[in-house]
Order: C-alpha cells, then sequence, then structure tokens
C-alpha cells in the first residue's frame, strides 16, 4: 500500500466512526465518545477537515463537570452491547456519563490544530472558547488528584489511565477487593477475542472501584482519599504536563495571561517532580503506588511515554536507550510491556502490545528533543504494522498480529497524522 492508499484507507475507517458530532473509537465495541480517542482523532480530521475536528473537541468539553473533571466515556445514545453502561455508573448526568476521567491529549491537540490551521479566524475563536475549559480540567487534576500538591497526580482506577490491565498496576489492583460485586455479563468478550481482553478477575475489581465511587456520590473532594487503588502513572502524568505547557504557550499568544501564567507553574512544577520517579536501574520512569508509598519496579510503556513532556535531555538521551534495549527484542516498536518481563503478553491489551498512539506520542516528544534515527525506526514499525495487519487497534510487536477491535479509529488518526507530519521513506 502506498501513503496516499493508506491515507484513503484511514479516512474511510475515520467516516466509518463518525456519529456527527463525535467518533466512536470502533464499531460493538467501543459504541460511545471516549475521551482520550476522540481528542487524538481530532489531529487525524484537521488534516482534510478542520471543522470536525474542532466540533470533536467542543463535543467532548461540552460534558465536562461542574468540578472541571472531563469524563472518560460520554454515552450519547443508549447501546447495550458494551458493559458497564450508564446504570452502572449512575452519575445523574443529563447525557449520561462516565464518573472518572482519561489522560488529558485535549490540550495538546488543541494547540497541535489550530498551529497549523488554514482556517485560522475559526481556530482563534475555537481556542478562545476551549482553553478555559481545558485549562479548569487540569486545575481539577492538582486539586483533586494530588490533595497534597507533590506536581503528579494520582489515578484512581486504571480505566483512567487508559492503560487497562497494564502490568503496573497489578499489585495495587490485588488490594482492591471484591466483595459486594454481583453478577455481570461483559460485552466486550463478545466483540473481541478475549485472550485480547483484560481477565474476568480484574473487571470484579474495575466494577468494585465504580461501585465505591458511586456510593460516594462521585464527590471527587472524597475520591481520592477513599480509593484503595492510587497510583501516580508517569505517562499519565506526561500527557498532563505536556498539555499545561501547550495551554500556557497557547495562552501566552491570545493574551490570557492568567491562563498561561498558571499552565506554566503546572507543568514547571510537575517536571520537577518527575525526578522522583526516574529508575537508574530500568533506565525509564517508574509508577508510583501512593496508597502504599513505594515505586512500582515494572518495566512498562508508561515510564517511556513520558518522553512526551517537557523532561531534561539526559533523560531523553536514557529513553532512547532503553527504547533502542527493547527494539532488540521485538519486531516492532514500542512494546508496552518489556518481552523479557515474565509477565509480557504480546496479544492482551496493554500487557505487551504495540499502540499507535503512544508511538505517536513518545515519536513527538523526542523529535522535540531533536532524535531522528530512532524516530525512523518507531515510525516505520508504525507503518509495516498497518501494512501487514490493518488498522486494528493494537499490533502484536513480535508477530504483528491485528488485536482487539478492528477499523479504529485512533490507529487511523495516527496513520494521518504520521504520513502528514513525519518524515518516513515511502
Ligand atoms: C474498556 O471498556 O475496555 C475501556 O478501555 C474502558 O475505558
Amino acid at each position: 500500500m502506498n501513503h496516499d492508499e493508506m491515507i484513503r484507507h484511514a479516512r474511510q475507517v475515520l467516516s466509518d466512526n463518525d456519529r456527527g458530532a463525535y467518533t466512536v473509537p470502533t464499531h460493538g465495541l467501543y459504541p460511545f465518545q471516549w475521551n482520550w480517542d476522540s481528542a487524538l482523532s481530532a489531529l487525524g480530521f484537521a488534516h482534510y477537515d478542520e471543522p470536525r475536528a474542532w466540533t470533536e473537541i467542543e463535543t467532548l468539553l461540552d460534558h465536562q463537570w461542574d468540578d472541571g473533571m472531563v469524563p472518560h466515556i460520554i454515552f450519547h445514545a443508549p447501546d447495550d452491547g458494551y458493559f458497564p453502561g450508564p446504570e452502572v455508573w449512575g452519575t445523574g448526568r443529563a447525557v449520561p456519563t462516565t464518573g472518572i476521567t482519561q489522560p488529558p491529549v485535549a490540550g495538546f491537540a488543541v494547540r497541535r490544530i489550530h498551529d497549523r490551521a488554514r482556517d485560522s479566524a475559526l481556530a482563534a475563536r475555537q481556542v478562545r472558547a476551549l482553553l478555559p475549559k481545558i485549562h479548569a480540567w487540569h486545575q481539577w487534576f492538582y486539586r483533586c488528584r494530588d490533595p497534597e500538591g507533590t506536581g503528579l497526580v494520582a489515578l484512581l482506577h486504571p480505566w483512567e489511565s487508559g492503560r487497562d490491565n497494564s502490568v503496573d498496576w497489578d499489585d495495587a489492583f490485588d488490594r482492591v477487593p471484591i466483595d459486594g460485586v454481583g453478577e455481570f455479563t461483559r460485552r466486550d468478550t463478545a466483540h473481541a477475542n478475549p485472550a485480547h481482553r483484560p481477565t474476568d478477575g480484574q473487571y470484579k475489581r474495575y466494577i468494585w472501584l465504580v461501585q465505591k465511587f458511586k456510593s460516594l456520590g462521585w464527590d471527587n473532594t472524597k475520591l481520592h482519599d477513599a480509593s484503595p487503588f492510587k497510583v501516580v502513572d508517569p505517562g499519565f502524568n506526561a500527557i498532563l504536563i505536556r498539555a499545561c505547557e501547550d495551554v500556557a504557550d497557547l495562552a501566552a499568544r491570545l493574551g490570557m495571561e492568567e491562563i498561561a501564567k498558571e499552565s506554566r507553574a503546572m507543568a514547571d512544577k510537575g517536571v520537577a517532580a518527575m525526578e522522583s520517579l526516574w529508575s537508574d536501574e530500568l533506565g525509564q520512569y517508574l509508577c508510583y503506588d501512593r496508597a502504599e508509598g513505594k515505586l512500582i519496579p515494572s518495566a512498562s510503556i508508561g515510564g517511556v511515554l513520558a518522553a512526551f513532556a517537557p523532561i531534561p535531555k539526559h533523560r531523553i538521551t536514557a529513553l532512547v536507550r532503553r527504547i533502542e534495549e527493547l527494539g532488540e527484542v521485538c519486531n516492532y516498536l514500542i512494546p508496552s510491556h518489556d518481552p523479557r518481563a515474565p509477565e509480557f503478553d504480546g496479544l492482551r491489551y496493554w500487557r505487551g502490545p504495540v499502540w499507535l498512539i503512544v508511538n505517536f506520542m513518545v515519536a513527538d516528544g523526542l523529535q522535540r528533543a531533536g532524535e531522528r534515527e530512532i524516530i525512523d525506526r518507531i515510525m516505520g514499525d508504525c507503518l509495516r504494522l498497518i501494512e501487514t495487519s490493518g488498522f486494528a487497534e493494537y499490533h502484536d510487536p513480535v508477530t504483528a498480529e491485528p488485536c482487539g477491535g478492528a477499523h479504529f479509529t485512533w490507529t487511523a488518526a495516527m496513520i494521518i497524522e504520521i504520513l502528514h507530519t513525519f518524515e518516513v521513506a515511502a
């Protein structure tokens, strides 16, 4: 497939998953609007339909909660092919949403789409309306998920990370009880191969946390301290820091001084705090279990995704070494878990497979830092994966087997973005 054909296919995927004012990640498995899927998908739309790209992010932020939180799923239309649906969450919103959040990539996406907009008047109008909302979300994070002001926010549910079943959470997740979780029927395994998905044991704990937070009325002033699961993820924090930095730059250019100043302060504090997560032994950042007060020695992609944030140059250099090392033990970069680790599973969601969105964010961070060689390898691997196995949700980093959902929106959006913005050999 040449690059033009690939872009044509990718646009078809976006159009098939387009529901008018939002896209679904893929038909069947994920039938609603997902937070970070949407923001990253907007990057793809922006290359050929800027108004549609802005609409995607506008729709997401239209469902922001009063406290600033932007939910992880918006249940725009009923669909009983998904579990857990609105009745399980019980958040009481007019248009139902979940009560947890997801990686805040919207600030980054908005800046990127603005900076290369052909319709700069539309872009300026959109940014003026969207920045205060995104800024309120960022402030919510530091207020509600970092109540002691450490500079790093904690996740209260693995679904917030987007990396649902990462090895990173295993020990902390074992401490989440399952008492009181009644019988339920999973729907995901009717749409995707169960061997590619989280286990039933993990699903019980996912649901226990939802029930616990629901019993607290989804009150974000209580959830952090009440949750038995409280993990600081370097990848998630890197996304938040990068988004704060992007909002700071954009707000400064538009004369939105207060937002610029506060965003810059949050980003600077976050970058400094990231140092506490560095591991010389693994050559990457680690997660931190805030409930137990200890680092989690797990060799996952979360610690490499930190490259997306404005971290110091010597840390970038070390992360490049780490990626090169991973490149020696798999065929397609970047595996979501180190293939040499005993827990690695090349097919199972975030325990090994390659995700194009992560490859893109890591490469974007490395590009800013002036790294070239390793980007060529990462981007080349992305294209080979798609050529071999299509626009799957994720791929096995050794065999390229397509995994999870097929015909996947953000995978397609990333191909459009990569082919337009990185120099990749034809
Ligand atoms: C799912 O349902 O698998 C999602 O990842 C939760 O956001």
